[in-house]
């Protein structure tokens, strides 16, 4: 049988997969062979384990946890501030008008120092806040219920009451298009400012949602190492090569078409070929998804269509990019 990729990876970094309760069940063999971590892809965020003030629903989130144990793997937290996938009531007073900061905060902290709380021990790691850089502009951050209402501030009090709730925990500032220059500026002067103000944070996220043409090599390493340059340690936290560029709205394929997997296991093999070089900094590669059979991109940014990002195909057997990994770690 073929090399475990994370064999393949021990010296460098851990490597994860994102699951979700059905995943958990069609994929157990092939996660609990290849990958040494996994995220929720849906199941802890705040809609889902918080959809009503006085209510808490952690059974999806117990069992991703449970499936964690079961194999050894470690697990990601993903994730507690984000402008999507939040519910509604947080932001809303008792006459639904808009929440105060004060209160608004104290929802965040009583939230936090319950999730982060009741995983204290099996979750080393979490993405405290998300996405809140505004991908084009000249504003920092994004438009969002959040900074309408408690401005900036929500971004620190998020890493503190995270930090509180669990001292041990890795903190994770994480985003996508944070290969692109503009914002990977944006990304790391937010980053640093938070630092410079003491606010605990151990570490950026990349979510290295890329394709076979974007973004270049060049670009990659240039983030790598600007954000290393403020001493964090860097996870990618998302990562899927599609075969498509992000603005290709084509539907036509049923398979990939003559020469994408081998472009495919070509971009795999150089990327991973960078990540090594930053082994030092770079803690953990989680894919978002495993196999080619399930992943969010065949809804996004077109509906029903096949994206053919990962390692392993729709039957969970090793595609050209993993054997170019194999061969690249010697295995
Ligand atoms: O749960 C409902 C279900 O009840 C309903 O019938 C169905 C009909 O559409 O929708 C279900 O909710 C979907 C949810 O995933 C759970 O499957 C939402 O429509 C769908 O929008 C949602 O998509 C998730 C997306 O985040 C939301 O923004 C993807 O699964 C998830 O992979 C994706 O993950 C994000 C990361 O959290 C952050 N970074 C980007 C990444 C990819 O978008």
């Amino acid at each position: 049988a073929e090399a475990a990729l994370k064999d393949m990876f021990e010296a460098d970094f851990r490597i994860g997969a994102a699951v979700n309760p059905r995943t958990i069940r069609s994929q157990e063999h092939l996660l609990a062979r290849h990958f040494n971590s996994i995220t929720a892809e849906n199941e802890m965020k705040f809609v889902s384990v918080h959809p009503e003030e006085e209510t808490y629903t952690f059974d999806e989130a117990d069992q991703l946890v449970a499936f964690a144990r079961k194999h050894g793997m470690a697990v990601r937290g993903h994730t507690l501030v984000w402008h999507n996938q939040t519910s509604d009531w947080l932001f809303k007073d008792s006459h639904d008008g808009t929440v105060s900061k004060a209160v608004l905060l104290e929802r965040l902290r009583s939230h936090t120092q319950t999730v982060v709380g009741r995983y204290k021990n099996d979750i080393y790691a979490w993405d405290v806040v998300n996405e809140v850089i505004a991908d084009e502009g000249e504003s920092l951050l994004r438009p969002s219920k959040w900074l309408d209402i408690a401005g900036p501030d929500f971004i620190a009090k998020a890493f503190h009451f995270a930090h509180e709730a669990d001292p041990k925990a890795l903190l994770f500032y994480n985003d996508y298009n944070e290969s692109n220059p503009l914002k990977r500026d944006k990304i790391y002067t937010l980053v640093k400012s938070l630092l410079e103000q003491g606010v605990p944070i151990h570490g950026i996220g990349l979510q290295a949602h890329w394709n076979l043409f974007d973004p270049s090599l060049d670009d990659i390493r240039a983030a790598i190492e600007k954000y290393a340059s403020l001493g964090l340690q860097l996870q990618l936290t998302e990562l899927d090569i599609s075969v498509f560029r992000f603005e290709d709205k084509r539907t036509d394929l049923v398979k990939p078409e003559p020469g994408m997997l081998e472009r495919q296991a070509e971009v795999y093999e150089a990327v991973f070929r960078l990540l090594k070089e930053y082994r030092e900094v770079i803690s953990a590669v989680t894919f978002w998804g495993a196999a080619d059979d399930y992943t969010w991109l065949d809804d996004f940014p077109v509906r029903d269509r096949k994206n053919w990002p990962f390692l392993f195909d729709e039957r969970h057997q090793p595609k050209p990019a993993f054997d170019r990994l194999a061969k690249l770690a010697g295995k």
